[in-house]
């Protein structure tokens, strides 16, 4: 395994690699790795010639700048458990070698046709144009034959895949399923700054989930909702921000089960922001 800081060593590999006829699997992350991401990378490694791992706390996708400082940067221990999965490159820049000080300031704007606006959108403003604009350079760079992505950020695969079609990138774009902790609890590299007890405590947003999505032929989308959103906060350290039963397609609020739905969650465990998301499979 390489750890490549510069672009044009980057491009190097690329043009080799491209040149031999070799196909690329690409895994872009902000580092913190835990199961959720070596599921990924195990699955490009299975399905490609070479994969590429991205290492890159991204700073136009965060709104808010404490969040961003917080972030956990662990390159040491991410590289030790790449290396141990098979990957073969991991690229790691300087935020400088990436964004110019005027792209910094994030000024790309991207028609999402709308799926931007409702979910993580409403919440974290310009979030989703902040991280198109660091897949897209990621793209451009990389060249992947194949990117694979978690659904526990269904909103960003969402609008990864219409990015992917805009653009042209002409990139197989493959939706990876949530990787749980044995508790249910969603992985995340923010799950870091739980304490044991949050933990346990978080773990309940899995199982009020799976718990009320049996319910929902019996229940309007709406009643459902306030059901999971009351449940939720009737626990001791949980605080929804949102709630949403959505159209997989469109991320558009649903008010009836015609349509391949999903309810998606935002909550804070103290104050760490988790969402999570679960298909709702059964009745349709
Ligand atoms: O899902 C993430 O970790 C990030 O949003 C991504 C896709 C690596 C872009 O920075």
């Amino acid at each position: 395994m390489i750890i490549i800081q510069s672009v044009s060593e980057l491009k190097n590999y690329i043009k080799k690699t491209k040149i031999s006829g070799k196909s690329i699997g690409f895994v872009p992350t902000m580092g913190a790795l835990h199961q959720g991401h070596l599921s990924l990378v195990q699955r490009a490694v299975n399905e490609n010639d070479n994969v590429v791992v991205s290492i890159f706390v991204n700073p136009t996708q965060f709104n808010n700048k404490e969040d961003l400082a917080k972030y956990p940067r662990t390159l040491e221990r991410d590289a030790a458990m790449l290396q141990a999965s098979g990957c073969d490159v991991i690229f790691c820049p300087e935020k400088e070698n990436i964004y110019s000080e005027n792209e910094l300031t994030n000024t790309f704007e991207f028609d999402f046709g709308g799926l931007d606006k409702v979910m993580e959108g409403k919440f974290r403003p310009n979030h989703f144009n902040g991280v198109v604009q660091i897949v897209s350079k990621l793209f451009e760079l990389v060249q992947p034959t194949r990117a694979y992505f978690g659904e526990k950020d269904f909103q960003q695969l969402a609008i990864i895949h219409r990015m992917n079609e805009l653009l042209g990138f002409g990139v197989e774009i493959v939706d990876c399923p949530i990787v749980r902790e044995p508790s249910g609890l969603a992985m995340s590299s923010r799950n870091e700054r739980l304490s044991q007890n949050q933990r346990k405590v978080a773990s309940n947003i899995y199982k009020i989930l799976s718990e009320n999505t049996n319910f929902a032929p019996e229940k309007s989308p709406h009643e459902l909702v306030e059901i999971i959103e009351c449940k939720i906060n009737c626990i001791n350290g949980l605080k929804v921000e949102y709630v949403e039963i959505a159209d997989r397609q469109t991320l558009k609020t649903v008010n009836d089960w015609s349509k391949p739905s999903i309810v998606c969650v935002a909550v804070f465990c103290g104050d760490v922001r988790l969402i999570d998301n679960m298909k709702i499979e059964k009745f349709l």
